[in-house]
């Protein structure tokens, strides 16, 4: 059985000295998304980050990303999203080999495969340079479908920035995984793949891609206002911050909560 949180769109900012300011909102709050992580009763096996780890992709906000996520125990895998700089993400995490191994070439992809516990996690890039949207090209589907053919008997998790299902916020559906269903006949040639995690929507969700259920994630910091009206008003709301926790199992069995951060200790006991 493998326990994986996610964490995504932390958005860290740097002001214009390049530095992150300690009290500012992003941080404060990856501060209680990590606090509420370690207060479950069950410690997750490692944490995936599914993108938008710094608002600017500027090297003062990884290098605090670095920071703050070192009170987490267990392996933490960071992946880029659309504001992400691949180059600045690898110069921070040159310790997690898993990253430090995708190259040195700016433009490669930050994509790799990690064993969790008996489950495989494999982390994809969905980021198009300069742009909102995201896809993956032929050579990282290529890729996927041969690093999916390498275990085809684990139970195996895939993680995206971009989610590849429809939303219906208009505002994040603008900025859309582009032809999910070339990603979706990859899938389909691996039916270990249980689940596939994503960010980018800035809330919690549930979808699908022919067979695969898919879920995304609430950002650490900011929530996207839930308008299904068209066009919409695209805005951030105080809801509740949050981020998730998988449940996978040997026999593929795939379990996805949704948490709201903060401190939630049991009111009574009820048996
Ligand atoms: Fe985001």
């Amino acid at each position: 059985m493998a326990i994986i949180a996610q964490l995504s769109d932390i958005h860290l900012t740097a002001g214009h000295d390049g530095a992150v300011d300690d009290d500012s909102g992003p941080v404060r709050a990856l501060r209680a998304a990590v606090a509420s992580l370690l207060a479950l009763p069950a410690r997750p096996d490692a944490v995936v980050l599914t993108g938008d780890l710094a608002d600017g992709g500027l090297p003062g906000e990884y290098a605090r990303l670095h920071a703050l996520l070192s009170p987490l125990p267990m392996a933490v895998y960071p992946m880029p999203g659309n504001h992400d700089d691949r180059d600045a993400l690898r110069e921070a995490f040159k310790d997690h080999p898993p990253v430090w191994a995708t190259g040195t070439r700016p433009d490669a992809p930050i994509q790799y495969a990690v064993d969790v516990n008996g489950v495989r996690l494999v982390c994809c890039d969905t980021k198009v340079e300069g742009r909102p949207h995201g896809s993956m090209d032929a050579e990282r589907l290529a890729w996927l479908d041969e690093t999916l053919a390498a275990a085809p008997d684990v139970p195996t998790v895939v993680a995206t920035h971009h989610p590849p299902y429809q939303i219906g916020i208009r505002f994040i559906d603008d900025m859309r995984f582009t032809q999910p269903e070339t990603f979706g006949e990859v899938l389909s040639r691996h039916p270990q793949v249980v689940r596939v995690m994503s960010g980018h929507v800035h809330r919690g969700s549930v979808g699908s891609l022919g067979r695969t259920v898919c879920t995304t994630c609430p950002s650490t910091y900011r929530q996207l206002f839930l308008d299904l009206t068209r066009p919409g008003r695209a805005a951030v709301t105080g809801e509740p911050a949050g981020f998730a926790v998988h449940l996978v199992d040997e026999s593929g069995s795939a379990t996805t909560h949704f948490v709201p951060t903060g401190s939630y200790r049991p009111l009574m006991d009820v048996e």
